[in-house]
């Protein structure tokens, strides 16, 4: 089980700051989207804090869809390669889409999801990411909403999870090296 008192490392974004740049975030799609509506599109399952906090603060008219992805291949990161393991139930062709991420590390899950919803046809297809990580750069990603840059550690909490597990942390934290070093 988890005990955070010794799990957890520091505490990298608190609570308070991602809900401030949240609303920051909501306050630039308000604008940019001002007398359109908005589907929001949140990759399971890092997504799920993002998407019910963003969703919330926003003004524009929203629907909500849900794609679930995996990456597959030999390695234990991103291969490019993904599956769908669970596909958008919404017709997406001339929707204004927004996708919401909690974390951009290679860069290679988006990469290849925006190919995958811009054969669909859609009004507009832009990207929303809480987190992006350096190595993100590598990959030619048109990123129109970032939260925050952040370095290049593991981190955990606000739906991101190591082996499925800090999901509910309310913030950002990095998680300490005993945790993930006996593996
Ligand atoms: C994580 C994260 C992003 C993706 C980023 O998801 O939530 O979706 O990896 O990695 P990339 O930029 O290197 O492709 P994960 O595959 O761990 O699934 P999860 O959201 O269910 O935790
Ligand atoms: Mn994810
Ligand atoms: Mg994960």
């Amino acid at each position: 089980a988890a005990d955070m008192g010794k799990d957890l490392s520091s505490v990298l974004i608190s609570e308070a700051e991602l809900q401030a740049k949240i609303k920051e975030l909501a306050g630039q799609i308000d604008t940019d989207y001002a007398g359109q509506e908005l589907l929001l599109v949140g990759v399971l399952k890092g997504a799920v804090m993002v998407m019910a906090d963003l969703a919330r603060a926003l003004h524009v008219p929203v629907q909500m869809d849900w794609m679930a992805v995996s990456s597959y291949g030999a390695g234990t990161r991103s291969s490019g390669v993904v599956r769908v393991l669970k596909d958008l139930d919404t017709d997406i062709a001339g929707r204004h889409v927004l996708v919401v991420e909690d974390i951009i590390d290679s860069g290679l899950t988006l990469s290849w999801l925006m190919n995958n919803l811009k054969s669909r046809d859609p009004a507009s297809v832009e990207i929303c990411a809480l987190l992006r990580k350096p190595e993100a750069v590598k990959v030619p990603l048109d990123v129109r909403y970032v939260g925050f840059d952040i370095p290049n550690e593991f981190v955990i909490g606000y739906g991101l999870d190591y082996a499925e597990q800090y999901r509910n942390l309310p913030f950002i934290g990095t998680l300490a090296p005993h945790v993930y070093g006996g593996e």
